[in-house]
């Protein structure tokens, strides 16, 4: 049946008056204004022959029928204007009152998505993934340990991280003069944008085999992707400290792309050796992270006893308010270690086992 609404579709409204059925195919030619043939349904030969006028709606009524149904059912034809996807910057920032400036210069995000804009952006680590929170006793109890490689993949991990960490080491002289703030926040920011990469490259390999595939995943993917996003975060957390240089920059932008080749490459050819070799990052991240607390409970960086934590640190990690920079490389530290034992359990099991830990844990 020939409707108002596949002579809308057709923008023939002003041609209506042009319109004649063609027999015996049971097709509609418009003469004017549109292009093509509109079918109609097969039980209505009356129609033939006779003008479309007697059958179809007039422009009024067309008019009238789209008027009605805009008012009516955004659900089956949306309406751009109501979306707010569609909505241009300037109907977005009009909708952004609920959101609530603290006078911090903050924002307060109040659920809407249109609740906020790049004028008044909600907090770094709003939209976080779940993260273990330490206990105090977690955060105090974090040691040093090692677990010997087994095997050929295990030892070509385990001296490629040591190759790494001494190059890097003796690279930035980070072993000769003081260790300063500036050396350690420099040397926090840069390992961890290389730290961020593993889990990402990993959940990416696995997701895309899932669907190459069509086979389940056996859960790992999420755990993966926790930890890319909080070493991003502890990226963010020292980014609070100090803004790098654009040499900073430069070598940066360098090393991800080295490293993103060689993990992505090596993640294809062999998993485990790809979580061994993190496993054996981690280890590296606790001694570092381990060295950084003896600075500050006992050498040049005590200032840090008493030094406020970020606001991002301590709404990540769920901090006392009065939290200092050695709560948060605390927390880092547990983090790492978090970190340390997850891949060295993952590189123990077959890529179809399924993973043991749940999200957030
Ligand atoms: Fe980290
Ligand atoms: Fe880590």
């Amino acid at each position: 049946m020939l409707t108002s609404r596949m002579l809308v579709r057709c923008g023939a409204e002003n041609a209506l008056k042009n319109v004649t059925i063609i027999a015996p195919s049971q097709s509609v030619k418009v003469k004017q204004g549109c292009v093509g043939h509109l079918h109609l349904a097969p039980a209505r030969p009356t129609l033939c022959s006779a003008t479309v006028r007697n059958y179809a709606a007039t422009k009024q009524e067309v008019d009238e029928h789209v008027r009605k149904y805009k008012e009516g059912n955004f659900d089956k034809i949306p309406d751009p204007e109501r979306l707010e996807h569609f909505k241009t910057h300037e109907a977005l920032k009009t909708a952004s009152s609920a959101t609530v400036a603290t006078a911090a210069g903050k924002a307060k995000v109040t659920g809407s998505t249109t609740d906020v804009t790049n004028d008044s952006p909600p907090p770094v680590g709003t939209h976080a993934l779940p993260h273990p929170i330490w206990s105090k006793d977690e955060l105090d109890n974090v040691v040093v340990t090692h677990k010997p490689p087994s095997g050929v993949v295990d030892k070509m991990a385990f001296y490629s991280v040591k190759l790494m960490r001494k190059s890097f080491d003796l690279l930035t002289l980070f072993d000769f003069g003081e260790r300063t703030e500036r050396k350690w926040v420099l040397r926090i920011c840069f390992l961890e944008t290389v730290a961020g990469v593993p889990g990402m490259v990993a959940a990416m390999t696995r997701h895309l085999t899932s669907l190459r595939r069509l086979e389940r995943d056996h859960g790992w993917i999420h755990t993966l992707l926790e930890e890319a996003e909080n070493e991003r975060m502890h990226l963010m957390t020292a980014l609070q400290l100090r803004q790098p240089t654009r040499l900073f920059r430069g070598c940066v932008i360098g090393a991800q792309g080295i490293f993103v080749t060689f993990f992505s490459f090596a993640y294809m050819l062999s998993p485990r050796f790809c979580h061994r070799f993190v496993g054996y990052l981690e280890e590296e991240a606790v001694i570092t992270y381990t060295k950084c607390i003896k600075d500050i409970k006992d050498g040049p960086m005590k200032h840090w006893q008493t030094q406020e934590a970020p606001d991002l640190a301590i709404r990540y990690w769920k901090l006392d308010e009065n939290a200092t920079m050695l709560d948060v490389i605390l927390a880092i530290r547990a983090d790492e270690a978090h970190h340390r034992v997850v891949n060295h359990t993952l590189a123990s099991l077959k890529e179809d086992d399924y993973n043991p830990y749940k999200p957030g844990k």
